[in-house]
């Protein structure tokens, strides 16, 4: 938290933070952030879209402003993009009535009308995604190809603390390193069957992406070395698939890489 307070300048007015992080799901501590904020005299906004608010509530630990990519989770089924950002009036209203209002990005009915239906199903989904990402990182920890696995979920994740604490649950991204160079990887992924290759999370179907090349691929080598995004690190977003069949599908994917 030190790096947060010394990060501050005199014109600092927001401190933004996403936690679990994309793409090491690296969990911070929300109250201290929230502390800091309000020391300071900042507004706290939390991008909570890999937890939804049935995983974490910001709020609850003294966050101003909550946004979350509706794309993804509350969704549910990857054919809507969408965004929702909570939080009480004082800070609501001026996004209302500038951003929302001049810039005119207002979501259709029908998108509307989808996110609403995804979300009857939220609970359920995301009991199965948490469970699903439990099963697949615990079997990539003790594959001999996997270097690393990074995920809250683990007893050996520097996040586990938060478990239970912060949040209900881990979520349902994992993200590992290969022992593996840059063409082994890509190998590793097109070789997949059940996956689909995209940077988008969670949608029904397991997904899966490559930062350095897709996500991160606007930053230069140095800075995503800076951000730990090698070029064997690989991100997965389990979907709603039996666990066996995911597993399975990844065992096949592995046993080539060499
Ligand atoms: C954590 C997070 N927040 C926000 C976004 C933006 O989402 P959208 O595609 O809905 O603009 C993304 C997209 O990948 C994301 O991963």
């Amino acid at each position: 938290m030190q790096a947060v307070c010394d990060a501050i300048q005199p014109n600092t007015r927001m401190i933004f933070c996403e936690t679990p992080v994309n793409p090491h799901l690296t969990v911070y501590d929300l109250q201290a952030i929230a502390e800091i904020a309000q020391q300071y005299q900042l507004i706290s906004v939390v991008d909570n879209t890999f937890m939804t608010p049935l995983l974490q509530q910001p709020i609850n630990f003294g966050i101003d402003i909550v946004v979350h990519s509706a794309t993804k989770f509350l969704n549910g089924h990857g054919d809507v993009i969408a965004g929702i950002v909570c939080g009480d009036c004082s800070h609501l209203e001026p996004i209302r009535m500038h951003s929302l209002k001049d810039i005119g990005a207002v979501i259709s009915p029908h998108d509307a009308w989808l996110i609403l239906r995804g979300m009857k199903t939220l609970d359920v989904r995301m009991q199965r995604h948490c469970q699903n990402a439990q099963l697949i990182a615990e079997y990539l920890e003790q594959h001999p190809q996997v270097e690393q696995v990074f995920y809250p979920g683990l007893e050996t994740d520097a996040g586990y603390r938060f478990i239970g604490q912060q949040m209900v649950a881990a979520g349902g991204l994992v993200a590992f390193t290969l022992k593996a160079d840059l063409s082994q990887c890509q190998a590793f992924i097109n070789r997949l069957q059940l996956f689909s290759i995209a940077v988008s999370l969670g949608d029904a179907e397991s997904l899966i992406q490559h930062p350095a090349s897709m996500t991160h691929s606007p930053y230069t080598p140095e800075m995503r070395l800076q951000a730990g995004i090698t070029d064997n690190l690989i991100r997965i977003s389990a979907g709603l698939e039996d666990a066996e069949d995911i597993i399975a599908d990844l065992a096949q994917a592995l046993a080539q890489v060499n």
